[in-house]
């Protein structure tokens, strides 16, 4: 397909994994597993329409509540992805970054996320942006330290008003763009604390699709969907 517009940064809450799994008479994991197949997929996708930066929801500061098998599950699907998808994410051009909370996450998922993210930082045709340990607020509270820490070190005064555009660079997200389109999949209607900052202006796409069903006909819906969209960004035109 053509389009016309292409949003520079699309932010997905890959949701529906489990309901996906119990459909099937399958274990939960079993949903996330195709979840992962599913990023593989999209990802293909985003290359060929050179949409510059794809954020994904896989772990929220709120996913610690579930089952520990559960975490335990989600962080080995993710090594296992790094391990057996790195050199087909690296032929491919693609740069790997990690957005959230480092402090509760293993090493051993550090290390990996950590190489991956280096080993492919020259890259420049898509960024997959990894979401792990990642919640809206805690990152916006977290910059906000961050910001007053290093202007304590540089000794500028902590009451000088903070721009949005200086903020931003304290943003685990830093340096990719506003978020254009969210998508949800799985029929929930809400934002589940990602993103906050960068989803200002972004347009809203839900889909009954269950995560692990998402592929090329569901990213083209949502396009679509997106080019249609007039936005104003707050103006009249
Ligand atoms: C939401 O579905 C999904 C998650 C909380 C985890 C997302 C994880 C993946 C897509 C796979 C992990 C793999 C990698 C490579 C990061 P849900 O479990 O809440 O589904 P439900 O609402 O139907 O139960």
């Amino acid at each position: 397909m053509k389009f016309k517009v292409i949003p520079s940064h699309i932010a997905v809450i890959m949701d529906g994994n489990g309901r996906w799994a119990e459909k099937q008479g399958k274990k939960r994991t079993e949903g996330h597993r195709a979840g992962a197949t599913a990023i593989d997929r999209l990802l293909d996708v985003a290359l060929e329409y050179k949409i510059p930066a794809i954020s994904l929801y896989a772990f929220s500061t709120e996913n610690w509540k579930r089952p520990i098998t559960e975490v335990n599950a989600i962080f080995n699907l993710l090594i296992e992805f790094i391990d057996t998808r790195l050199d087909d994410i690296q032929k491919k051009g693609i740069r790997i970054q990690h957005s959230g909370n480092r402090s509760k996450l293993s090493k051993k998922v550090l290390e990996k996320i950590d190489g991956a993210a280096k080993a492919t930082q020259k890259n420049k045709k898509i960024v997959a942006n990894f979401c792990l340990n990642y919640g809206g607020q805690e990152e916006i509270l977290s910059g906000f330290h961050r910001i007053q820490a290093a202007r304590k070190e540089s000794r500028v005064p902590l009451d000088k008003p903070i721009s949005p555009k200086e903020f931003e660079k304290y943003l685990y997200t830093h340096p990719l763009p506003p978020v254009d389109l969210l998508i949800r999949t799985a029929g929930e209607q809400r934002v589940s604390n990602f993103l906050l900052w960068q989803i200002a202006y972004a347009e809203f796409f839900f889909t009954n699709t269950l995560w692990p069903d998402f592929g090329r006909e569901s990213l083209e819906e949502a396009l679509v969907f997106f080019e249609s969209r007039k936005r104003k960004f707050g103006g009249l035109a």
